[in-house]
């Protein structure tokens, strides 16, 4: 019999092909006859083209075309009642406005990459140019404009009986702490660079689009909306993707330049961006400038929690949904809560979800004063956290649908040694370095989407998994193999996984840590219904052994058909009925009534230890335990990858990661990696995860909830406390940088 794959260590099964570079990625697909494009970019941030000079450019050799708003891609307005998809607001070279610094306002297209990308540095442009908007302090507060209707209210406000403001409730505790918390600009910074290849079928009236995606399907849906098309005329390909973190949830003007200028050129078009134009082009995660005022009882029992946000949220698009205090009504209990978010609008590039968009930065304020009333109160921070315990979602009563934070807690301090830590700040030192712990909860919505996957069986005992999702580097495509094998009962290397590609089954997004939650039980119930649908042949075929049997008589395991005292394969008994295969296609989603009834969330405590240098005030990160409840594991290898993957995004988020804009400019400081610091493996420890595999009772079949943004969040925080138990220094405006040690 063989051993489910379900929950153990499994390689993933594109690790071959990733690391011999077989994988091919969206510019890596051989298309015949491809022209090379190469974008221009704005030099300023607000204001218009007066003029544009291309004709050194259109003459200069290899040269197909020079495209921008006076001989542009002829879109049309977008249809009617369409689907806000783009995250832009405009379209690509169609006017003369310039929305940002760094936003495509010409593109060469020539035989080559070197040749279009020497006749672009030709063009030379004109600008009239204004003052943009781009402080965040001098153009706060903000305003609410209505948030999309998945997303919370921005607003929320409950008070016990008889308290009148929530000012009144902070006013009323015996222990107050506020503080004003500063998230820079920072950047997925995804290995492969945002890059479409689009080539047109002879008539021009369908489209194949080889680009990175965390969804083929909304890809295609984007394009058919901007050119009028059917959603079966695109087809989005994206086999392999090289991290998304967010940053492709949503397409950006990348593909639509290519397939616009495909089809004005009449062959495949490749667009690649520069590193530097990703900075740009490629939603951000934005600034946020947001405060936090906790009241707590001598005992560290909340009385009142208050968050009010004011985020970026660019003129030209960007992340409209609640990028500070959306964790904040969900993880501890109070009688008295209030959360406001607002949006200031900036002349910035887009922004967008960022790994953990609305968690990361609101849970790194959140858990900072959490310690600080630990401080305050001289309660153990795991103590405190315990001491307010939600066994309820304090903005909407309802209960979570599975919850073991606590052991999470306890199981992490024992693995992490927390009984060691010292509360009294610069106790511990070793040399010349201070040693400090830090601890913080994580926290993350547990959604699933509809989704559609389908189960194909095949004549030689071979089956194949489908479904419109994508690998964004999470493991996705082993999931499909790993939970097709264990409910077929057969070894994996006989399930061929299929994703990446919008003409499959529409599948999940591979985004709000939702793809293998949503995945699982549609893969489940198109395997359930393969089996029946092959039994329900074996007994009413002629053709089959079994023809006339009771259907209770004929049963399905490991691959096999039996009863009567007889028993074939699967692939025996189509090959026997003639066929070459049965594919049984299935859609679940989350039941109306179970999201009326629960919260959905996964959890996890973060553990760390910091040590900073006494003169030099370098922080590094030198152990690291986080402990996850994200109920049932698909495979624990791939797991504790994602998690530790959020812990290092955590470690920069926390220590290395911003992007100044420049004053008067509008421009970006950091467009490459070096100037952008992410954490390199010198910054990142061992990093000990622990799963707790509990699975969930209320998400679907297997009961896996989501994780892969979990680990991101908290993580900074777990640092900052940990930097002020090594210093006594608390910083509140991240990163926390050397210089802000001393
Ligand atoms: Mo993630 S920021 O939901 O792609």
């Amino acid at each position: 019999m063989p051993v489910s794959p379900l929950g153990r260590e499994i390689d993933r099964v594109d690790g071959r092909s990733k690391v011999t570079g077989a994988a091919q990625y969206a510019a890596d697909y051989p298309v015949a006859d491809v022209a090379y494009a190469y974008v221009v970019t704005s030099t300023i941030a607000k204001g218009r083209i007066l003029a544009m000079d291309t004709a050194a450019a259109v003459a200069a050799p290899g040269v197909r075309a020079v495209f921008h708003p006076d001989r542009n891609l002829g879109f049309r307005p977008p249809r009617a009642g369409s689907p806000a998809l783009m995250v832009e607001n405009y379209l690509p070279l169609q006017d003369r406005e310039v929305r940002y610094y760094g936003q495509a306002v010409a593109m060469v297209v020539a035989e080559t990459f070197e040749q279009a990308r020497d006749a672009a540095a030709l063009i030379t442009t004109t600008y009239e140019s204004a003052p943009p908007r781009i402080s965040l302090e001098a153009h706060s507060p903000g305003v609410q404009p209505p948030l999309p209707p998945n997303m919370g209210p921005a607003n929320v406000t409950v008070l016990a009986p008889g308290v009148d403001s929530i000012d009144a409730a902070l006013a009323a505790s015996d222990v107050r702490v506020e503080a004003t918390f500063h998230q820079p600009v920072q950047h997925h910074v995804a290995m492969e660079p945002h890059a479409s290849v689009a080539r047109w079928n002879e008539a021009r009236t369908e489209v194949t689009v080889w680009t990175g995606s965390q969804s083929p399907m909304i890809a295609a849906q984007l394009l058919a909306d901007r050119l009028h098309l059917p959603l079966e005329a695109v087809r989005v390909i994206c086999t392999y993707t090289g991290g998304g973190f967010g940053s492709r949830v949503r397409s950006w003007n990348d593909s639509i330049l290519a397939v616009g200028a495909a089809y004005q050129l009449g062959r495949p078009v490749k667009v690649v961006m520069t590193r530097e134009q990703v900075f740009t082009m490629v939603g951000h995660r934005g600034q946020i400038n947001h405060t936090v005022r906790l009241g707590a009882s001598r005992a560290g029992v909340l009385q009142a929690v208050s968050h009010e946000s004011d985020a970026e949220l660019p003129a030209v698009g960007g992340w409209p949904m609640l990028p500070a205090t959306d964790t904040t009504d969900t993880l501890y209990r109070t009688p008295n809560l209030h959360v406001r978010q607002r949006f200031v609008t900036l002349d910035m590039p887009p922004s967008w979800a960022m790994r953990g968009p609305n968690e990361a930065p609101g849970a790194f304020a959140l858990e900072t004063l959490m310690d600080e009333i630990a401080v305050r109160t001289g309660v153990d921070p795991v103590e405190v956290r315990l001491r307010n315990y939600a066994a309820v979602s304090p903005s909407t009563g309802k209960t979570f649908s599975s919850k073991h934070l606590e052991e999470c807690y306890r199981v992490g301090a024992r693995r992490f040694g927390w009984s060691a830590r010292r509360a009294e700040p610069r106790s511990r030192t070793d040399g010349e370095w201070l040693i400090g712990m830090g601890m913080a909860t994580a926290i993350y919505p547990g959604n699933r989407m509809p989704v559609n996957a389908s189960v194909e069986l095949r004549d030689d005992d071979t089956a194949v998994v489908s479904t419109a999702t994508s690998d964004i580097g999470t493991g996705a495509l082993t999931v499909l193999a790993i939970v097709g094998a264990d409910q077929l009962g057969i070894p994996m290397r006989k399930v061929t996984p299929r994703l990446g590609d919008s003409w499959l089954p529409p599948g999940a997004t591979a985004a709000g840590s939702a793809a293998t939650s949503s995945t699982v039980p549609s893969v489940v119930a198109a395997a359930e219904g393969a089996i029946a649908e092959l039994r329900r042949l074996a007994v009413s075929e002629p053709a089959s052994p079994w023809h006339g049997a009771d259907l209770a008589d004929v049963t399905y395991a490991e691959g096999r058909l039996s009863g009567a005292g007889r028993s074939m394969t699967f692939g025996r008994l189509l090959a026997v009925l003639g066929r070459k295969s049965l594919v049984v296609d299935r859609q679940t989603a989350l039941a109306p009534e179970m999201i009326a009834q629960y919260e959905f969330h996964s959890f996890g405590a973060h553990f760390c230890e910091v040590r900073v240098n006494r003169f030099t005030g370098e922080p590094r990160v030198t152990r690291f335990t986080t402990v996850v409840d994200a109920g049932r594991v698909v495979n624990a290898q791939a797991a504790r990858s994602q998690i530790v993957g959020g812990v290092i995004f955590g470690i920069g988020q926390a220590l290395l990661e911003k992007n100044p804009v420049e004053t008067g400019t509008g421009r970006l400081a950091a467009s490459n990696m070096a100037d952008y610091m992410v954490p390199v493996n010198a910054d990142v420890p061992d990093i000990d995860v622990h799963l707790l595999r509990e699975p969930d009772p209320h998400v679907g079949a297997l009961g896996t909830r989501g994780l892969g943004e979990l680990g991101a969040v908290g993580s900074a925080a777990a640092i900052g406390n940990a930097v002020y138990n090594a210093t006594g220094i608390r910083r509140y405006d991240l990163p926390i940088t050397l210089d802000k040690l001393l």
